[in-house]
This record gives structure tokens, C-alpha cells and sequence, in this order.
């Protein structure tokens, strides 16, 4: 039913946030990619230098369990990758994230005052959050389950969804759609997905960890069995009675390829360029 509450609709209080940055500075990274950008003095002084609190780790999806420096270096690193894609054709240049939860990505794109940034997502609790804490301008609301945003056609030049499309199942085609209207024509979607890249992973003992957090209690033997053989489908494995983001999909290339390619005038894959998923550029025609 179009507009009823849903799970997402329900307030909880926030929780305490863990602090500015700088206060957990300089902190725990286990990550090769992020140490690589921790080493550089301009990145330690854009960490020093946000005034914003990093969200408690309960409210940011829970990246990072306690590392808040990771989470905070996490956000950057994809912001530096995927800004490469955000150009205006003339006057300011907008950038949407779809699905942003706390803006772990979106804090970054919004020290640079000349992008416009907006952060929709379907959980009432992370919009709160950023309007309670963000401290730099953002356009943030509460999108519906249901695939239409309320916003005009041809508007943004950049759109990311960072493991958004990795928990759509029905919604998959008609949220694109939706995304690809509001683009500008020769903008760009970009996206995560699980595909075989991630796949061929889970039947290696080292990656058993990523293995759990995919079948999440549900679909252990299915998919310890399942991953075995090679991904020749779209797969829905799902994991909560949510009525929305209760599911994780895999979606092989060829069904990319075949499904998203015609809709765009481009389309690219980069592996493990958001951690373990792989990203997927596409350009509006
Ligand atoms: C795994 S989290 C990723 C959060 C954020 N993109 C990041 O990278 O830190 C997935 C996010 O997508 C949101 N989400 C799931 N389905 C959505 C939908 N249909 N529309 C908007 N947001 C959605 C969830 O509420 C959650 O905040």
C-alpha cells in the first residue's frame, strides 16, 4: 500500500556520536587502500580540520564496528574515486547519494561548497541524523519504498549508490529508471553490486567472513553449497521480514550487460572498488 509506515518509518533515539574526528586521531586502520590515502599530509589535515561528528557506529550501518578513523578515511576514499565523475555542464554541479544513510560518503563531497549535494534514503532515523549533525549545507529526505523521488528530471550530474542495488529485488529496474530520469543527459549512476567477482570469493575458507555476512544466519547451506558452482544468474538470498533492504542479490555481468547496458550509453565495471564489490558506471544517453 503506497505511503504506509513501514520499519523504516519508526524513530528510535539517536545514539551518542562518537566524536570529532581528530579525537580519534590517530587510530586504527587495517586497510591497505585506506593507508594508502592515511599516509598523505593533505588527508590528515582534512581529518583534523571536520567539524562534523562521526555518527555512533549503530547509526552508520555499522561500518567499522569501533575503527571511527576507517570509517572516516572509508567515506573519503570513495568520494576521491567517484568524483571523477562529478562535472557540471555549466553552473553548480549536483550530486545525489541515494541511499546515503549518515552521509559516509557525502560529508566529503560537501566540504567543497561549489557542489550541491542532496542524501535520500528510506530510514526516517539517518535523515534525522543528518539534520540534526551535518553542520554543512545538504538537501536530506526520506525517501519512500516505493521506486519515485520527488525530484526533477535531468537534474544531477552524479548519482552513487554505495550497496544500495546489492539489497533491491523487485524494485532493481524500476529504482534505475527512476535514477536515470533525474540524471542530466551525459551524467553518470554510480553503483555497487555483487557480482561474480564477489561470487568466485565465497567458496575460499580465507573469505568465509564475507560468506556469513551475505547469508546472515539464513542461507548458510544454501549458499556454502550454492558458491561452488559459478554464477550464472541473478540470485536473491533473502535475510530479514523487512519490507524493504531485507535481501542480498547477485547479479552476474552478462544480466548486467543485458538488463542495465540498453538503458545507458555506457556502461563499466571496476572490481573491488568499494572494498570487495565492484562498482558499475553508467552514463545517460
Ligand atoms: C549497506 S547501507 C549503505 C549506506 C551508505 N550508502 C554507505 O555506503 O555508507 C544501505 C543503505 O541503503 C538504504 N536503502 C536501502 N534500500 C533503499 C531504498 N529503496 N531507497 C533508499 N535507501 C535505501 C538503507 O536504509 C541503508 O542506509
Amino acid at each position: 500500500m503506497s505511503g504506509a509506515k513501514t520499519y523504516f518509518d519508526i524513530r528510535r533515539p539517536l545514539c551518542e556520536n562518537a566524536g570529532l574526528p581528530r579525537e580519534f586521531y590517530p587510530g586504527a586502520v587495517n586497510t591497505a587502500e585506506h593507508l594508502h590515502y592515511y599516509r598523505q599530509p593533505q588527508v590528515v589535515d582534512l581529518l583534523l580540520s571536520d567539524e562534523m561528528p562521526i555518527p555512533a557506529t549503530e547509526d552508520r550501518e555499522n561500518y567499522y564496528d569501533d575503527r571511527h578513523i576507517e570509517y572516516w578515511l572509508s567515506g573519503y576514499v570513495d568520494c576521491c574515486k567517484m568524483t571523477r565523475y562529478l562535472s557540471a555542464v555549466g553552473g553548480r554541479v549536483r550530486y545525489l547519494d541515494f541511499g546515503g544513510a549518515t552521509g559516509r560518503v557525502s560529508r566529503h563531497v560537501t566540504r567543497d561548497p561549489a557542489k550541491e549535494v542532496w542524501l535520500c534514503d528510506i530510514n526516517v532515523n539517518w535523515i534525522e541524523w543528518v539534520d540534526r549533525f551535518f553542520g554543512r549545507p545538504i538537501h536530506a529526505f526520506q525517501n519512500r519504498i516505493q521506486p519515485s523521488l520527488p525530484l526533477e528530471d535531468k537534474y544531477f550530474d552524479l548519482i552513487s549508490a554505495y550497496s544500495v542495488f546489492t539489497h533491491l529485488d523487485q524494485d532493481e529496474i524500476p529504482w534505475l529508471l527512476e535514477l536515470r530520469r533525474i540524471l542530466r543527459p551525459g551524467g553518470h549512476l554510480y553503483l555497487t553490486v555483487l557480482d561474480e567477482n564477489v561470487w568466485d570469493r565465497l567458496k575460499d575458507p580465507a573469505w568465509e567472513w564475507l560468506l556469513r555476512s551475505i547469508s546472515r544466519g539464513r542461507n548458510d547451506e544454501f549458499l556454502a553449497e550454492r558458491c561452488r558452482e559459478p554464477l550464472s544468474e541473478r540470485l536473491v538470498l533473502e535475510y530479514s521480514e523487512a519490507e524493504a533492504y531485507n535481501i542480498n542479490t547477485f547479479l552476474p555481468r552478462k544480466y548486467l550487460q543485458r538488463k542495465w547496458g540498453p538503458l545507458f550509453s555506457e556502461i563499466q565495471f571496476i572490481n573491488d572498488h568499494h572494498n570487495y564489490q565492484t562498482v558499475v558506471i553508467l552514463k545517460r544517453p
